[in-house]
Order: structure tokens, then sequence, then C-alpha cells
């Protein structure tokens, strides 16, 4: 039994690993095998199940040049598209880095069991999908997400890796500058657990739940980027968050659940109320294959402009493929609309909206090694920032938790096979952190419930943070968070520890506030239209900003530090592709063939 300096005693389990993951969907999982190839001891922290993770709703597929029912397309063609749909603000050597290595992780992930549609020559069919020159994406049927966590459980169980399942870390320790670990608790007990590590991998996803109206489950809260952030770790990018163009809209219990872009793929239409097609009016050229950004304000404003459907939505139609067509292609569309709205889509179209999707801000890493400025800190996955730029590729996000976190992997180990540094924390620093976590329950007095402040949040972001903003919607928005910040002291839970849902949540609050404050700050701060971040008191892309990316630290107040960094010039082995119109990074094409919309 310890005791810290306020007499407290506690007792907490001690685990020692060369690699701490934290985080145990696809990039997290694909970084653990990395790491136990190399011989080392690796630890993966996950405060959801094993399996059970954000990854599995990217179902349609996983974006990569294979070239096998378009043979002209080329790592080239999918970095040039990459950088288009991110508005050039992506940090373009993930971008060549990811385009080129996409290939190896598909065929790496088909020899370790995942079973890819095939073409009927026997190869790895790939489907279009929105903003791809190419047919690119390799897909099993429309669950392509949970065959790649299937699959890459199943490598990681042949490891000795070790997970630690429905576990939460609250805080990463730092020594002389560098992490050596972190400490958690098992949502189960309520015990806390140290870790000592030489090296931390941070792999925890997005943070959709800071909105309403979202296709993530409630682990999207964001843990990881703010674990990140408090030890000293930059952010990028973060105002720009992806509304993917169809979530369910109906019943209301399942509002904003994933309704694949695969469907589109598969040449769904996209009809209003009067049974138009009206993607040639935002996008002529592309139509529903447009990029996510383009599509999701189309959605929106057919709806907001009163041609929306009975519960507010717009039609996407795919029953011109027919039952079989669909069984094949779409089998879980199908099951998933019968079973929770009562409708065949064989026979009826969908009614779809705009749904929080995807987060391309994150934590800033190198792009060869996944390191952030943090030293014996690594990232990789949703929670990285930088490849995505204003908008992500439908697709990417599965080839980039495969080659990035492969590549944090391999950054982790190489770093911990130098690192001769011990891994031991000051005891009060733990205990004082324990105390820390347990305050919503022992404290005697707060009336501030989580779950009502989580609502407040997520009501609040969803009006000023939306996929149109205004400057004033947005500091009106900010007003809202920083006044529940003020409340964040008076959080009180009743109960044990013993998985008790509002602890946990008293936990997610100060992610969601932190995370929230940051995206309303960065939006005030990029005053233009440039991919998700559509400001309605600008009218387009601004040349300035479109050289910039704003870097987020917490200054020595502890305060949100906002830094304009200006993008380092593309090679001109890249901007050449380009014609050498991106060598200008204020938007090289963004006035040429883009959709303005
Ligand atoms: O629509 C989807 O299947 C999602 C894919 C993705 O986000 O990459």
């Amino acid at each position: 039994m310890q005791r810290d300096t306020n007499g407290r005693r506690e007792d907490y389990e001690v685990r020692e690993h060369d690699v701490l993951i934290i985080g145990a969907g696809g990039a997290g999982l694909r970084a653990a095998v990395a790491a136990a190839e190399h011989g080392l001891s690796v630890g993966i922290v996950t405060k959801s199940l094993l399996g059970k993770a954000h990854t599995v709703m990217a179902e349609g597929g996983m974006a990569a040049a294979l070239g096998n029912v378009d043979p002209d397309d080329s790592w080239r063609q999918h970095f040039m598209d990459t950088m288009r749909s991110g508005k050039f603000i992506n940090n373009w050597r993930m971008a060549e880095i990811h385009a080129k290595e996409s290939p190896d992780r598909v065929y790496e992930l088909e020899q370790w069991g995942a079973l890819f549609n095939r073409t009927p020559e026997g190869k790895i069919s790939q489907r279009p999908f929105g903003g791809h020159t190419y047919r690119r994406l390799a897909h099993v049927g429309d669950r392509t997400g949970l065959e790649l966590i299937r699959t890459m459980q199943e490598k990681v169980l042949a490891t000795d890796a070790k997970v630690y399942m429905e576990t939460t870390v609250t805080k990463l320790f730092k020594k002389d500058g560098r992490v050596v670990g972190a400490l958690a608790y098992t949502r189960e007990s309520g015990k806390f657990v140290q870790f000592k590590t030489k090296a931390v991998v941070m792999a925890t996803g997005g943070w959709g739940r800071i909105f309403k109206v979202t296709s993530n489950s409630w682990e999207g809260t964001g843990d990881g980027v703010v674990l990140a952030y408090d030890a000293g770790a930059e952010l990028v990018d973060m105002e720009m968050v992806q509304f993917h163009p169809t979530g369910m809209v109906w019943p209301p219990g399942v509002r904003g659940l994933l309704v694949t872009e695969g469907v589109r793929g598969e040449g769904g239409l996209l009809r209003n109320s009067e049974g138009k097609r009206y993607m040639e009016k935002y996008d002529p050229e592309k139509m529903e294959l447009s990029t996510r950004d383009v599509v999701a304000r189309a959605n929106y404003t057919e709806v907001q402009e009163g041609r929306g459907s009975e519960h507010g939505g717009v039609f996407l139609d795919i029953t011109h493929l027919g039952y079989d067509g669909i069984m094949k292609k779409l089998p879980t569309m199908h099951e998933q609309f019968l079973k929770l709205a009562d409708i065949d889509i064989s026979k009826e179209p969908m009614e779809v909206f705009p749904t929080v999707h995807y987060t391309m801000g994150g934590i800033k890493v190198d792009s060869e090694t996944c390191a952030t400025n943090v030293t014996g800190l690594f990232a990789a996955g949703e929670c990285a920032g930088g490849l995505h730029g204003a908008n992500r590729l439908g697709g990417n996000s599965l080839s980039d938790l495969l080659v990035f976190g492969r590549r944090a992997g391999e950054g982790a180990s190489a770093y911990v096979t130098e690192s001769t540094h011990s891994a031991e924390v000051e005891e009060n620093e733990i205990l004082t952190e324990i105390g820390r976590v347990l305050e919503p329950l022992e404290k005697k007095e707060g009336d501030e419930s989580p779950y009502l402040m989580q609502q407040e949040l997520q009501e609040a972001m969803m009006e000023h943070a939306n996929l149109m903003r205004t400057g004033d919607s947005l500091e009106e928005g900010l007003g809202k968070i920083l006044a529940l910040k003020d409340r964040l002291p008076n959080v009180k839970v009743v109960g044990t520890r013993l998985f008790n849902p509002g602890w946990h949540t008293a936990q997610d609050i100060r992610y969601l506030i932190q995370i929230s404050e940051i995206i309303l700050r960065t939006a005030i701060l990029r005053t233009e239209r440039r991919g998700a971040q559509w400001r309605l008191d600008f009218d387009g892309p601004d040349d300035e900003l479109g050289k910039i990316n704003f870097i987020v630290k917490k200054d020595e107040q502890g305060e949100v530090g906002i830094e304009r960094r200006e993008i380092p010039p593309m090679p001109e082995h890249l901007s050449q592709l380009f014609d050498g119109k991106v060598v200008d990074m204020a938007g090289g094409e963004k006035r040429g063939a883009e959709s303005q919309f």
C-alpha cells in the first residue's frame, strides 16, 4: 500500500513493456506487430474490447494504387488525388509515403489472411470512391474495416504482445523530457495500473463524439490527442473535421450511423424530394463521386433549402443493383436498413444526411518515423494529423492505419533499442494523478453531471462548428465551451469505482472540452473556405492561409497556444506531377477544375 503527501493510500499494479501502444484499432495493432517483430516486449492498452474499434466504420474499402482493374493507376495519381482532396495543406511527404506503401500493406494483409473480393481473373477487386481518379479501393463487400481488424487481431494474438482491455489511460508520465510511462485504470474494477515503458505509440483514433450526430461510437472521445497535448506534443489542422455525406437519419435512435460511400461507389444515386439528381449542380463532372466535403455540403444544402425528405435527409438510391447485386456488394447495408429502419434497399431508396465521421487534424508527427516532438512519444492513425490535410479521401484511412501504424512501430522500436534511460516515476506523481482521477467520485461538493455537460457540449459543437461555419457562430460556440470548462471542477458522480459509466464520462468530458476549445480556436483563425473548413463569411480559399498549418501546443500558462507554421515547399519530383501548378502552395490548382462549392 502506498501513501501520497496528503496521506492517500492506494494500491496499484505495475506493468512494464519496452513499447506501450495506446489504442487497439488498425494503427495500434499494426504498430504492435512491427514492435513485436523486433523481439520487444509490447503492451497494448484499449479502453474498449479487442476488435471493437472505429476502424470497422471504414466499410467501403482500403485505397491503394494496385492497378488491378485500372492498370493506368499509379502511386503518383494516388498522391495527387490525396493532395487535391486535402487542398494542399497536407504533409506532402506523408502523402507520398502513403501512396507508395499502401499496395504493400494491402498485399501483406492478404498474406495474413484477409479475404478480399476478387476480379474475374482472381485479383483483388477495386471499386471507385469519391475523389479517386481510378477504381482504387480494395474491399471486402461493405465490411472492409472489420476484415482488417479481424486479420490484425489474429496476427497480434500470435505474437507475445500483452493486451489490456477495458483499461483507460489518464496520463503520460515524463522524466527528463522523455515519455517514460502512463497511468491507467481498469474499467471493471476501478483499480489503477502504472505502465513503465521506454516508448509510447498513441493510436487512440478520433473525437467524433464531440458532436451530437456522428458515426463514432462511445470510444471516440479523443483521449490520445489530449494526453499527448498535455505532455507537450504539437497538434496540426485541428479545425478540420470530416462530415461523411451519408449517415442514417431515421429512426432517431440510429441517426448518424454510417451509410458507406461504397453505396455511391457501386453506382448509388442521390436525389432530392423533387426526384432530381442534384449533384450536377454542385460537381457536374464527378457527381455522386465528388469528394466528401463537396457531397456533404450538397446534401446539407438541399435539405436547408427545403428539398429534403420526410425525416430531414436526402434520398440515396441503389435499387438498380437489385437484390443479388446488393447482397454481393453491400450486404451489411441491406441488413442495417432492414433491421433498423424496416427498409429494403433493393426496393426503396435510403434517407441519408451528413454525419461526423473523421478528424483530419491530430498529433503532429515526423513523416518517416511517426515520432512527435516529445521524445519517446509516437502517434499513428486517426489521432495523428498531416496526411489528409483539409479533407480525407474515403478509403485513405485504412491504408493510413497500416502504412503509418507500421512506421510508428518501427520508429518506436528503433528508439527503444538505442535508449538507455530508466522508466522510474516519482511515487508522489502517481498518487497525485490517482487522486485527480478519483476526485469526481470522492468529493463532497459539486453538482455538475458529466452526462448533461457532454450533451450540452455536443449540441454546442453541432450548432457552432457544423459543416458550414461563421466567425460569429464559432465565437459564440467558444464562449459556451469555455463556460463548460469553468464548470469542470464541479463535476461529481455517484456510485463506486466498479464499472461506473458516470465516472468514465467524468474523465471523457475533460478531453471533449479541451478538443472542442482547440477546434473552435483554430476554426476562428482559418478565415477561408478550404475543404472541411467552410466559412460562410468568406467566399473562397485564401492564398496566404493555403501556405500554412495551424500548429497547437499547450503554452507555459497551460493555455492553448497557436502558431501559424509555413508548409515546406514541395520538392520538384512531386510538384512537377501537377505540371508545376502547385509550386505556388497558395492553392495551385485551386481555381482549376476542382469544385468550389
Ligand atoms: O464510407 C465508408 O465506407 C467509409 C470509408 C472511410 O471512411 O474510409
